[in-house]
């Protein structure tokens, strides 16, 4: 069990003439096994609040912590051993490969850096990495400009998954995919929930997806959390205006996932109960 906290996080940024307020007191907890969405229209700091969360940014004011330890050592980098077990998947696939280097070649350095698998060892990892994510293993051996962008952003979980992490801060992950492979990398994240205990921060403004996944949704507004809500709850009952705005907009009557397995109505086996259906939505929660 793994569980991250930011507490009263403030972000300052200081470049052109005036400081910029990015985050202001925000508050966040993400743990093992559950889904927490991340929902805020553009510039109000959802990927500031992500990439604090890893350590790839420190905050102005407050502290971010793990298991009750701080995230970042007094250097404020983050130690391996931690950033083994807390993954980023960005916004922007390409943007986040080195051109050239070959995509198994950048999957491979995680596993490089953090097992001791030897080549042979991680040339199977990746290949493994590559079928769960639906990808073909072939294109390992490929340039990052050879794949689609879809192909990109499985390429760029499953290297994040390499190290088999405890929470992953996906920062609209699904945004530049296609509809039908937008499905099949929401399935396989919610497999991970439910077999392996992942956790995960999905920030997205895609609101009909993290209405049916998360567990718990916080909504940032200009830096604020203005509104933290458990499953459905939120859309049912939303104070902010800014929040009811959001709720307007989705299709009513959806239901999360999990609610679905506690009333028993779930598939068999290691599955999950839903099924992502083609337009990206969790299939079967339709009343
Ligand atoms: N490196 C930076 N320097 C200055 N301002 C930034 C920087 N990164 C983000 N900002 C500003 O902070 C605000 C929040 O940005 P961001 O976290 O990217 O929001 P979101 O991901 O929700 O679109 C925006 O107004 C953006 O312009
Ligand atoms: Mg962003």
């Amino acid at each position: 069990m793994s569980r991250l906290e930011l507490l009263s996080i403030s972000r300052v940024y200081q470049s052109g003439a005036a400081p910029m307020t990015a985050l202001d007191g925000v508050d966040l907890v993400l743990a093992s096994g559950e889904i927490v969405g991340l929902v805020g229209e553009s510039g109000s700091g959802k990927t500031t609040l992500a990439r604090l969360a890893v350590g790839l940014d420190r905050p102005t004011a407050g502290t971010v912590m793990l298991d009750g330890r701080p995230l970042t050592d007094a250097h404020g980098r983050v130690p391996r051993a931690v950033r083994r077990r807390v993954q980023m998947v960005f916004q922007d696939p390409l943007a986040s490969f080195n051109p050239a280097r070959s995509i198994g070649g950048s999957i491979a350095l995680p596993l490089r850096f953090h097992t001791d698998l030897d080549r042979r060892g991680r040339r199977a990892r990746i290949a493994e990495l590559m079928t769960a994510t639906g990808l073909d293993p072939a294109l390992a051996t490929r340039p990052p400009r050879a794949l689609s962008g879809g192909q990109l952003q499985r390429a760029a979980i499953a290297r994040a998954l390499a190290t088999q992490p405890d929470l992953l801060v996906c920062d609209e992950p699904v945004a530049s995919l296609d509809v039908s492979v937008r499905a099949q990398v929401l399935n396989l994240l919610v497999r991970l929930v439910r077999t392996r205990g992942l956790g995960v921060l999905f920030v997205t403004h895609d609101l009909g997806v993290v209405q049916r996944l998360a567990d718990r949704t916080l909504v940032l507004w200009q830096g604020r959390m203005v509104e933290a809500g458990e499953g459905a709850e939120l859309w049912r009952n939303p104070q902010h205006p800014y929040t009811q705005a959001l709720a307007a907009a989705v299709p009513t009557g959806l239901e999360p996932w999990r609610s679905r397995r506690r009333s028993g109505l779930g598939g068999a086996g290691g599955e999950p109960a839903h099924h992502v259906a083609a337009d990206g939505i969790i299939e079967g929660g339709r009343r």
